[in-house]
C-alpha cells in the first residue's frame, strides 16, 4: 500500500496537535478559566479579543510580568497575576489556544 505511510503521517501529526491541544486546555482551566474565557469577555478580556489585537510577545510579556506590561496594553490598574512558573511547553501552549481564537478575515 502506498498511501500507508502517509496515512500514518497524517496520524502523527493528529497526535501532536492533539497531545498540545489538551495541554493548552489544562493551562487555560487550572490557571487562566477563573477570569478569561474563551469568546465572551469576564471578569478580563475574552481570548478572541486578545487573539485579535496583540501579537505573541504582546501576551507573554503579560502573562509573565503583567505588572510591568498592563499600562502598554491600556489598563489602568493591574488585576492578573503572573504566571511566571509555567514552563516554555506550557507558555507555547496557551498562547497558540489563545491565538486559536482569532477572528478569520
Ligand atoms: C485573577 C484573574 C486573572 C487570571 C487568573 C488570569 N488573568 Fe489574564 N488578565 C486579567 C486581567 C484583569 C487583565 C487586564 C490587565 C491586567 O489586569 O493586568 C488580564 C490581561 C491578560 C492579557 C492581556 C490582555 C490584552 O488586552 O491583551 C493576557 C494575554 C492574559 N491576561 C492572559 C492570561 C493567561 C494566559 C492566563 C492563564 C495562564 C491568565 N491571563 C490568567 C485577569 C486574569
Amino acid at each position: 500500500m502506498k498511501n500507508k505511510s502517509l496515512i500514518i503521517a497524517l496520524l502523527l501529526i493528529g497526535i501532536g496537535l492533539s497531545a498540545k491541544d489538551s495541554l493548552a486546555i489544562k493551562v487555560f482551566q487550572t490557571y487562566c478559566w477563573g477570569c478569561h474565557h474563551q469568546t465572551a469577555q469576564a471578569f478580563a478580556p475574552s481570548f478572541r479579543f486578545i487573539a485579535n489585537h496583540r501579537t505573541r510577545a504582546q501576551m507573554l510579556a503579560q502573562i509573565l510580568n503583567p505588572k510591568s506590561s498592563y499600562k502598554r496594553l491600556g489598563y489602568k490598574i493591574n488585576s492578573m497575576p503572573s504566571f511566571s512558573d509555567l514552563n516554555a511547553s506550557e507558555l507555547n501552549a496557551i498562547v497558540t489556544y489563545i491565538q486559536s481564537f482569532k477572528d478569520k478575515k
